[in-house]
């Protein structure tokens, strides 16, 4: 195979980028596919090199019989993992959990009930916090009404969910400010709550939050209504996910940094999981959707900070 190296001077820093004629052609082709056009030689250098980095990680991970999951070279291939963090907060009181465990079904999907809206693409990373929440509401409304709203995301992180911050008070928030207006109805953000000065179309009574890591509780919950879920989604697999049942070894369950709503489970080859809505556009992973191991140990700490309206 022809073998090339690209010596890149930048900021004063010598980086060697080693190629060679396959990755080229798939270079060329992934850029074609994902429309990527960079400023100029060097930032394109920058980024062919962390995509070669994935481009093998890819490669290895997919040749592994044992992986319960894929990866692929997606739209994110060409950017290093994001370090984000997220300040949870935790205030009491809260209401407690209290939902019969009996009488859940094995497998449940709340996108078959229409009850899911589209996928949202919160654009390069950053914090999902007042995404998720909002979908939460919208959802919750419809469990209720059967009509699916689509409230403001604005008013939620100007009134609610200021990032980075996650607080189990989200819900009990949109209470107090009467509800969420809709995403046309609510003004430009100005990072100030403005709740009065429009009609709000979808309410909620407050919140609850699911027992730190019981996963059963979790089912239950879900079953009544997609909840929110903060995880660890710091590691490449994440990032590069493409379908399959999501199990990292070196996730953690108490170091979360971004949020999924959770609209259902099942279980696929005797491996359960957890049906998550992300919000990084229907090109990532299963149409914007990863499945994430249940009753794994609680998994990337996905039953860590569960919460959802009532
Ligand atoms: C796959 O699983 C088998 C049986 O558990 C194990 O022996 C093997 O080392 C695993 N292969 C990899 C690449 O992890
Ligand atoms: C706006 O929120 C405040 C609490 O911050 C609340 O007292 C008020 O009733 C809300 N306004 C409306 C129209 O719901």
């Amino acid at each position: 195979m022809l073998a090339c190296v690209f010596i890149l001077a930048v900021y004063g820093t010598l980086t060697i980028v080693e190629t060679n004629g396959q990755s080229d052609f798939d270079w060329l082709t992934w850029k074609l596919v994902h429309q990527k056009i960079y400023s100029d030689v060097s930032s394109e250098l920058i980024h062919r090199h962390i995509w070669e980095e994935n481009y093998r990680l890819v490669q290895k991970h997919n040749a592994n019989a044992n992986a319960t999951f894929t990866m692929e070279l997606n739209h994110l291939a060409d950017q290093k993992q994001r370090m984000h963090s997220l300040t949870v907060t935790l205030d009491e009181p809260i209401l407690r959990f209290e939902h019969h465990l009996n009488n859940v079904p094995d497998a449940w999907d709340w996108r078959k009930q229409g009850c899911v809206g589209p996928v949202q693409d919160q654009g390069q990373m950053g914090d999902n916090v007042p995404i998720v929440a909002t979908e939460c509401v919208d959802s919750f409304h419809c469990t209720k009404t059967r009509n699916l709203v689509s409230a403001s995301v604005v008013e939620m992180h100007d009134c609610c969910a200021k990032t980075p911050i996650a607080s189990n008070h989200i819900f009990q928030c949109v209470h107090d400010i009467g509800g969420l207006c809709s995403t046309g109805d609510y003004p430009r953000s100005t990072g100030v709550c403005k709740n009065s000065t429009c009609q709000a179309v979808a309410t909620v009574n407050g919140g609850k939050q699911v027992p730190t890591g019981d996963e059963t509780a979790m089912k239950a919950a879900v079953y009544t209504t997609p909840v929110f879920a903060l995880v660890d989604a710091s590691h490449p697999s994440f990032q590069l996910y493409r379908a399959g049942t999501y199990i990292e070894p070196r996730c953690s369950s108490s170091m979360l940094d971004h949020a999924l709503q959770v609209v259902g489970y099942g279980s696929a080859s005797g491996v359960d999981y957890w049906i998550c809505k992300n919000s990084w556009g229907v090109n990532w992973g299963m149409q914007g959707y990863i499945y994430i191991a249940r009753n794994k140990g609680n998994m990337c700490g996905i039953a860590s900070f569960t919460i959802y309206p009532v």
